[in-house]
């Protein structure tokens, strides 16, 4: 199925709405304003309200927002992001994706420039790491992929995952005060439930990164899990025990993706590692399961290798560096 990104004069209706959001605006002034006919403003008003939003239709005099909108269009995403910041300078939205990821992937260096992020209200086909799916219940979470187009070599492609995770570790905790975790590489957790999974993606060539893919869900107002995700993953709502404007985690998120991004890359490696390290409680001498494309075996944290590789000790006392896979805590290394 192929779905279309948002129509940037609908967005802009939402930013008249919201912009107006104490008075009534005539549907003519909406009409003119934004370079439509009025009976596409009311098409338009009554497919929004469908999506949850809140408007009120004043007979002959207009419409008015009931409450302010927490959604992701790019007009009220831009209004939060400083004008110098390259990630977030160009925005695409979508109400219904299949995955960001697949999006961002398919487009071309002079359609998406380095700093584009895809947004979706929903996705039908969410991916997650090692095959999974993810969970992208409609206006409940952040679902986004930014592009970065790096003049960096392919080995810094850990360090770049590293430091997204740090990212949305910072994101989460200046939004909801909430203690985050993070779990190599890059999972956010809470009280030990993960809010929030990065799938990084790229093109490369052997020497040369061309554009690198950060798809990062955040679980935001989830009310409730999915049953097969009880007691693994939460949303910011259920371990904070209320709701939190989605508009105002993104912006942050935005902001923090472009901090460190210019950390990485004024700084280097060891900048991230050291910040990464400080933050996770996984860093050193945690239990772990760990599972890789090939084993499964049970080992200790010991640090991370500079090229962002988790160095873990097995039960024999033999160190290894795990590139790629996933680690779960366990009480005892007898599992
Ligand atoms: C994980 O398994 O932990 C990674 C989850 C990544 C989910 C995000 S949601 C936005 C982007 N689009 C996708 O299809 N996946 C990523």
């Amino acid at each position: 199925m192929a779905y279309s990104s948002t129509d940037h004069r609908l967005d802009r209706l939402i930013y008249v709405l919201a912009k107006n959001a104490t008075v009534v605006v005539p549907g003519t002034k909406i009409a003119s304003e934004i370079g439509v006919s009025r009976s596409t403003v009311w098409e338009w008003i009554e497919r929004l309200r469908r999506l949850g939003l809140r408007i009120r239709g004043h007979p002959r005099r207009g419409y008015q927002l009931a409450a302010l909108p927490d959604i992701l269009v790019p007009s009220l995403v831009r209004q939060q992001v400083p004008p110098q910041q390259e990630i977030g300078r160009k925005i695409i939205h979508y109400f219904c994706a299949g995955s960001t990821n697949d999006v961002a992937l398919e487009l071309r260096p002079d359609e998406a420039p380095h700093g584009t992020v895809i947004l979706a209200e929903e996705q039908t086909a969410g991916r997650g790491r090692m095959g999974r799916t993810w969970h992208s219940e409609r206006g409940s979470g952040i679902y986004s992929s930014t592009i970065l187009r790096p003049r960096l070599s392919p080995a810094a492609a850990p360090l770049l995952t590293l430091m997204a995770g740090l990212a949305v570790h910072e994101a989460v905790g200046a939004t909801t005060g909430l203690a985050a975790d993070i779990r190599w590489p890059n999972d956010v957790l809470i009280n030990g439930r993960k809010v929030s999974g990065i799938l990084t993606e790229m093109r490369a060539e052997l020497d040369r990164l061309h554009s690198v893919v950060l798809g990062i869900g955040i679980n935001v107002n989830h009310r409730r899990m999915p049953a097969e995700l009880k007691g693994i993953a939460s949303s910011l709502a259920l371990e904070g025990g209320k709701q939190y404007s989605r508009l105002q985690v993104l912006a942050t998120l935005l902001r923090e993706l472009e901090r460190h991004y210019n950390l990485l890359v004024e700084k280097g490696g060891p900048a991230i590692i050291e910040r990464w390290m400080a933050r996770s409680s996984y860093a050193q001498d945690k239990p772990l399961r760990v599972r890789t494309a090939v084993a499964e075996f049970v080992a200790t944290s010991n640090g991370l290798h500079p090229s962002g590789a988790l160095r873990v000790r097995r039960e024999n006392g033999q160190e290894e560096l795990l590139f790629a896979g996933e680690v779960v805590e366990v009480k005892s290394l007898k599992g």
